[in-house]
């Protein structure tokens, strides 16, 4: 199955840039040659879930130590579509936070992300498919610079391909509601398409208040309680399912424990997806056998590959490209015979 998966045109929709950095990438940049060693000495021992999920946001902060030039942001993008490339993803829908590095702007740090996805395209030999685009973070750190990357996206957007949306994230103990709420409905208002990471921690009252904004998904959802599924299925907001990402920030306890995927009740799609690919060490060939092998062991060998089939075509569908790029990647997909 993992060859069939691996082999097989893939769908990511949830993953951070900085958070892709390749472990040797990290290591070489990094003033501690051995700073993955470190990162997994306190990403490890077992901690209650907002200690691991501080114990994350220390690793991003690792990561910002090493990733601190245009030339660096310009190679670890190219490794990122690589790494996704060589798994025979065909979307990549990227996410990244504005960062202001030393003598630059954040519309110099946005302008470097895009060259290098035009530069890798550009040198690309193969001929399958392969999309990716970008989503621009609204960090709950830092909400007051918010608007500004929204208004940077939407120039962004008209001037090439890539740009195709905003996302939420960051520390979900941070980040006031009210704010977060009158961003998204600025985003709302220039018809920018967003996803948000939601549920993260238990907060019912924001919880509720976040799906109110109405994504077109959310990431996350590990304490999603019963009315947020209801809501869930009332607005059709479909899941961003990352298993590796919430052992690590310990919001799941196993990988067959996910709550969305054990509620009968959730009635939205599903995408398995690696929130930080480099960060948790994982692959989306991996998080799709996870999927497997943890929530339909019960089903046929022809069936789990049809599966992988129809989350591939869901992912499409979900995407935020253009409908006739999505026509033709269904259509290339549907086409091979399993
Ligand atoms: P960047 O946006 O390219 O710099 O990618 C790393 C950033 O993504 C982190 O600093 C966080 O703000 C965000 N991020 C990555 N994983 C998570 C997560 O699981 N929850 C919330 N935010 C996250
Ligand atoms: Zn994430």
């Amino acid at each position: 199955m993992k060859e069939f998966i691996k082999s097989f045109p893939k769908v990511e929709l949830h993953t951070h840039l900085n958070g892709g950095i390749r472990e040797e990438t990290l290591n070489k940049w990094h003033k501690n040659k051995e700073v993955t060693k470190y990162i997994d000495s306190f990403l490890s021992p077992k901690t209650n879930s907002q200690k691991a999920m501080e114990n994350c946001f220390k690793s991003f902060d690792l990561i910002y130590e090493a990733t601190t030039t245009l030339e660096r942001i310009k190679q670890l993008t190219k490794e990122v579509l690589e790494d996704y490339d060589n798994e025979n993803c065909i979307i990549v829908e990227i996410r990244t936070s504005p960062r202001k590095l030393e003598g630059h702007s954040i519309l110099d740090y946005y302008n470097t992300v895009i060259e290098s996805f035009q530069e890798y395209l550009n040198n690309r030999n193969k001929n399958t498919p392969f999309y990716p685009y970008l989503l621009f973070s609204i960090n709950r750190s830092k909400l007051e610079i918010g608007k500004e990357t929204i208004d940077i996206a939407n120039e962004l957007r008209k001037q090439n391909n890539f740009v195709k949306g905003i996302e939420l994230s960051g520390n979900p103990y941070k980040g006031d509601i009210n704010k977060i709420i009158e961003l998204m409905n600025y985003s709302k208002l220039l018809n920018m398409p967003f996803t948000m990471h939601i549920a993260e921690k238990i907060d019912d009252n924001e919880m509720i208040k976040l799906i109110e904004c109405k994504p077109s998904r959310m990431g996350h959802g590990t304490y999603v309680n019963n009315e947020g599924i209801d809501l869930m299925n009332k607005y059709n907001i479909d899941c961003e399912i990352c298993l590796t990402s919430n052992m690590v920030s310990r919001s799941i306890d196993n990988y067959n424990n996910h709550p969305i995927l054990k509620n009968k009740n959730y009635k939205g799609k599903l995408f398995f997806c690696c929130d930080d690919r480099g960060l948790f060490r994982t692959c989306l060939t991996n998080e799709l056998l996870y999927a497997i092998d943890n929530y339909y062991n019960n089903l046929s060998e022809i069936e789990q590959k049809n599966l992988i089939k129809k989350l591939c075509l869901d992912g499409i569908n979900a995407s935020f490209l253009e409908e006739n790029i999505k026509n033709e990647l269904k259509e290339y997909v549907e086409k091979i015979n399993i």
